[in-house]
């Protein structure tokens, strides 16, 4: 099957406040550097929150961590768990079609798929409420036939008693997962034959499904607010401190202006320029060790330099790095440690200008010279002109 973006995709993503309390906090579970890592846990919860991934929602996520939109689309398409098409508005049904649940009636529960939702996977119902796909084996092969609604496990089904449970889907009700055919869990469909001083005073539920009608939320979007926001790598109350300390991206400055201008920040002073080329100003600021490098109003000739053809700068960061008022690699290999750190300071994530080398990857292309990043990302179009 291929897996490719939806033709049909909505104008923005965002986060819900919370999901984005949230996703800065995961990023912070990961050393300087390798925020990238948390790509998959990002575009997890986008998925749980809108239920399938739009091209806004993975870009979105490649922003967040500093990635290129093609590397993050690469993970998106790679794992099928990623839905790259919407999905009914209640709920996504898989239905396990491996060896122990095709042997035991997987075929009839797809024709059920087929008749009440829709001919084909991946194809939403007449009402947009529900879809399907087939799945392989999901681990409940003692329970099967078997499908996954949402996050729970509906067991031991037949063709009527699912049936029953895509019905009440549509109707509103959230039907109680586990086994449907009276079993318990997995015990043996005759009884059991051991361990039966435990069957008086057993709860009502297995654990799965106890915990599962207890959250109440099989099919529920995940907006963030279900569970606290623990981050115990961060100190020992396990509280979120990632909230409000995450790196906001620089402002997008007035014409003439750069950010630092507009923003007015204490954090370094500047002098007008009394050319496009703007003069160098040492902070006033004991406590910050940072010096703005040169800047300029618009790219010299109006002609600016390819910036993503260094290591490390997507679109979206060229864009920050244009708005700060640097178009060409001699601006970028003109810098100082001082310069940089003023740079890294209106970046969302620090210390990539040093750990990707951007000053001598500039250097080079501003001498006129290839780098290993610029030839292989011209070959394979990795980044967008
Ligand atoms: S074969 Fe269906 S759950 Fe394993």
């Amino acid at each position: 099957m291929l897996r490719r973006l939806h033709p049909e995709q909505p104008e923005s993503f965002a986060f819900t406040a919370a999901n984005q309390q949230w996703a800065e906090a995961q990023i912070t579970k990961y050393p300087e550097g390798r925020q990238a890592s948390a790509v998959i846990p990002l575009l997890w919860r986008a998925q749980e929150q809108e239920g399938w991934l739009s091209r806004p929602a993975i870009e979105s996520i490649a922003d967040m961590l500093g990635m290129a939109y093609i590397r993050v689309l690469e993970v998106a398409s790679f794992y099928f768990m990623f839905q790259l098409q919407p999905v009914g508005s209640v709920a996504h049904i898989q239905v396990c079609g491996t060896t122990s649940c095709m042997i035991c009636g997987a075929e009839d529960l797809i024709a059920v798929c087929k008749e009440k939702i829709a001919a084909k996977p991946h194809e939403l119902s007449a009402d947009g409420k529900l879809s399907w796909e087939e799945v392989e084996c999901l681990g409940s092969c003692t329970n099967a036939p078997m499908a996954q609604i949402g996050k729970d496990y509906y067991e031991d089904l037949t063709a009527e008693s699912f049936g029953k449970i895509l019905d009440d889907l549509v109707a509103g009700k959230v039907p109680t997962p586990g086994p449907q055919n009276g079993r318990y869990a997995a015990e043996p469909l005759k009884g059991l034959s051991s361990l039966s001083e435990y069957e008086a005073g057993k709860p009502k539920y297995n654990a799965s499904v106890e915990l599962a009608t207890e959250l109440g939320d099989t099919v529920k979007r995940i907006d963030g607010t279900e569970v606290p926001i623990l981050t115990p790598w961060l100190g020992k109350d396990g509280k979120a401190e990632a909230s409000g300390s995450a790196p906001q991206p620089p402002k997008k400055p007035e014409p003439g202006k750069t950010a630092a201008q507009q923003s007015g920040t204490k954090k370094s002073t500047h002098t007008e320029p009394a050319s496009p080329e703007g003069a160098a100003a040492k902070s006033d600021s004991p406590e910050v060790q940072e010096t703005q490098p040169n800047t300029l109003t618009a790219a010299r000739d109006g002609k600016a330099d390819d910036l993503k053809l260094l290591k490390g700068v997507g679109p979206k960061l060229e864009e920050t790095l244009n708005e700060l008022g640097f178009y060409h690699y001699d601006q970028i290999a003109a810098w100082t440690p001082e310069h940089v750190t003023w740079v890294d300071a209106r970046l969302k994530f620090k210390g990539r200008i040093e750990r990707d080398g951007w000053i001598e990857q500039a250097a080079k292309l501003a001498a006129g010279e290839e780098t290993e990043f610029a030839k292989r990302a011209k070959s394979e179009g990795t980044y967008e002109d």
